[in-house]
């Protein structure tokens, strides 16, 4: 039906073009799951994942509510399951005890809601298109999610496997291997060697995501923050550097963790994740969490960036001599091209990098379109993550965008960058 309606109704190119990006986002979905069966879809592989199939029927959820519903005004599809594919009317703790679809159903609901939204985007368009675009973004994001949980199930499909822990030669491409990326012996003072920080003069820099195009509400409002003079590594801490540390006694040193730190990893006997060990000595290390990620700056006479260091240090070569420009988001971060100067930041879009703040709504936050999305999450609980992962689709990639989970959290794809006063 969706595709008589495709044929007979003359597109805007806004629909179309909304059309298509649903299309894409859903392919990226499909692929992610097609190798899997019924019991690999149905299993709590963590206890703090949703079973795959959760996030199969919440995503067409979440897309009949705002697309359907609240753009199009029609009656949702299935309203018996709106609350049980609710991310918070049904935590992530309790979606493996409870009955949902089984893998069959949950593919059909995609398939019907997609149905219907496609056929209401093409009557009545998408109007200033902002709902469909986080429609579109929510999948993507529950893209990264499923690769986590895969991640965690040794179930990732092959092609994403040889996306992981590339080491950073290798993603920023020839024109930087050699010796400008030699592994930097971060155990002491060869991390206090000037090219391998950057150093940011102190000012005033613009916060956050300007009103043209897409952002999130709590990229907003734009606005101005002191920040006094800092340095940031020119590129994420590799795997060899996190095994000096965890050899050098990382784990055993108490002075370098904070008392939250600690308490964790000794009521969980944390060590250095097992990635950290089979992954490349130089990529990024991947899976440690803040606590980790604190514990290893304070070793090394360092410290988290702010998540405005870190904004302002990835953004500075796109701005005016000001320091305040038009753009401070672009659609992509993975790689690095061949106009990388000293100043750039290497390794941005390889893994997901913790920042010393805690996730609070910005001056003048204004919730948009609900407050389930960002607010209920704000206070001294959540941790910022900046950047993107390997596993993060570039649509939803960009230097103002902020990421955030607990403290404690090794799930997602997030690892460290140091930064120190100067
Ligand atoms: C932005 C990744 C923290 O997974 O909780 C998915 C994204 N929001 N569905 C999350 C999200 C609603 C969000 N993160
Ligand atoms: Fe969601």
């Amino acid at each position: 039906m969706a595709t008589n309606a495709l044929k007979t109704t003359p597109l805007s190119s806004d629909a179309e073009q909304a059309i298509n990006a649903l299309e894409d986002a859903r392919a990226g979905t499909l692929a992610l799951v097609a190798h899997l069966d019924e019991e690999q879809l149905e299993r709590v592989h963590s206890p703090i994942m949703s079973p795959l199939v959760w996030d199969l029927g919440h995503i067409a959820a979440y897309e009949d509510l705002w697309l359907a519903h609240r753009l199009a005004g029609m009656e949702l599809l299935r309203p018996e399951l709106a609350e049980l594919y609710d991310a918070f009317e049904t935590p992530r703790a309790v979606r493996g005890e409870i009955e949902t679809l089984r893998p069959a159903e949950a593919r059909a609901y995609l398939a019907d809601v997609r149905e219907r939204t496609s056929e209401a985007i093409a009557r009545r368009g998408v109007g200033d298109g902002v709902v469909c675009e986080m429609v579109v973004r929510h999948e993507l994001q529950h893209s990264e999610t499923m690769r986590q949980t895969l991640a965690i199930a040794g179930l990732l499909p092959a092609g994403d496997r040889s996306k992981i822990g590339r080491p950073l030669a290798a993603l920023a491409g020839p024109e930087l291997a050699g010796h400008e990326l030699a592994e930097p012996e971060l155990a002491g003072p060869e991390l206090a060697r000037p090219e391998e920080w950057v150093e940011i003069a102190a000012g005033s820099f613009m916060l956050g995501a300007g009103p043209e195009g897409f952002s999130y509400d709590n990229e907003r409002p734009r606005h101005a923050v002191e920040l006094g003079s800092f340095a940031i590594a020119r590129r994420p801490v590799s795997n060899a550097s996190w095994l000096r540390f965890s050899e050098g006694g990382g784990y055993e040193r108490r002075e370098w963790w904070s008392d939250e730190g600690w308490a964790w990893k000794q009521e969980h006997d944390i060590t250095h994740h097992p990635a950290v060990a089979t992954g490349q000595a130089q990529a990024p290390v991947c899976h440690v969490s803040w606590f980790e990620a604190d514990a290893f700056a304070r070793a090394h006479d360092a410290r988290l960036p702010t998540e405005a260091e870190w904004e302002r240090a990835a953004t500075s070569n796109q701005q005016g001599p000001a320091g305040i420009g038009a753009a401070s988001s672009q659609p992509s971060l993975v790689g690095i091209g061949a106009t990388s100067s000293q100043q750039d930041l290497v390794g941005i879009g390889a893994v997901w990098e913790w920042t010393q703040s805690c996730f609070h709504g910005y001056p003048g936050f204004e919730a948009y379109p609900y407050r389930e999305y960002s607010e209920v999450f704000f206070g001294e609980r959540y941790r910022v993550l900046r950047g993107s992962s390997w596993a993060t689709h570039p649509r939803v990639a960009s230097r103002t965008f902020r990421n955030w989970d607990l403290p404690q959290r090794r799930q997602i794809f997030a690892g460290v960058r140091l930064a120190r006063d100067v």
